[in-house]
């Protein structure tokens, strides 16, 4: 019923041309899979030439993050129309390298998923807990909390244009996945608070897609759990080989 939906996020990797390079790979290898949905998330110097590449393919082109004001005196954030004129469909808001590193708070993740999604963009709003905070027994305060930040009052007729990513910090870049019975919990109540907060339809809708150290070789196993729906992928996505293999895992059996 729902689409697994795999994206790459290269985070501050690749040039134009690397970036180029890479998705033309992924166009010819991809090209015949059919169930499941891929993106990529480029540094914002290559979303263009990237989105012009992919033009003729199923490839969705994400950006990293965006801004919540359309236009003024905003000197270095790029606005959500700006994303849709370079070609990009979805932004991944409140990933938590930008909760961490530039201050992006729940206030702040809420106000750019809304105004993401009032350009027409589809968003991939990110939550997930810390180390400190999983072994202080906080993992699904933290979680509500961010869920609640970002998209508490949807109208019903974007929920469509919405991805849930529940990345674990402490799984993000260390090599350390979450079993798929980890995830799978996580991923389940997140769910059902979707199914509070934004009804029953929405909630079995709406895609949530697991992130933090995703490899070929652990892909399938997470991909099988019945409320994972994909995955956002930092490290391996930035080899095509690697990024081809967890896509193909995605595939319903
Ligand atoms: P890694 O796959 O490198 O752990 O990164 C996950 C991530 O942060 C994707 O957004």
């Amino acid at each position: 019923m729902r689409t697994p939906f795999v994206v790459g996020n290269w985070k501050l990797h690749k040039t134009i041309a690397e970036s180029l390079a890479l998705v033309t790979e992924l166009k010819n290898q991809l090209g015949s899979l059919r169930e499941v949905a891929v993106g990529v998330a480029p540094p914002f110097t290559a979303l263009h030439a990237v989105a012009k590449r992919v033009e003729d393919s199923s490839l969705a082109v994400a950006a990293q993050d965006c801004f919540w004001e359309e236009k003024g005196a905003f000197t270095g954030e790029v606005a959500p129309a700006m994303l849709r004129d370079a070609g990009c469909t979805w932004a991944i808001i409140g990933h938590s390298e930008r909760r961490q590193f530039f201050g992006d708070t729940d206030e702040a993740v809420g106000k750019k998923v809304k105004a993401a999604l009032a350009a027409g963009l589809g968003v991939i709003a990110c939550v997930g807990e810390t180390l400190a905070q999983r072994d202080g027994g906080a993992t699904f305060q933290i979680v509500e909390q961010h869920l609640a930040g970002a998209v508490s009052d949807l109208d019903a007729a974007v929920v469509d244009r919405v991805v849930i990513a529940y990345e674990p910090v402490w799984a993000i870049g260390t090599g350390r996945t979450a079993t798929p019975a980890q995830a799978q919990e996580v991923h389940a109540f997140i769910r059902s608070w979707l199914g509070k907060q934004l009804g029953a339809a929405a909630a079995a809708s709406i895609r949530i897609q697991y992130g933090g150290s995703v490899k070929p070789d652990n892909a399938a196993l997470l991909m099988r759990e019945p409320d994972i729906d994909g995955a956002l992928v930092g490290g391996a996505s930035l080899q095509a080989a690697d990024f081809v293999a967890i896509c193909r895992a995605a595939k319903p059996s």
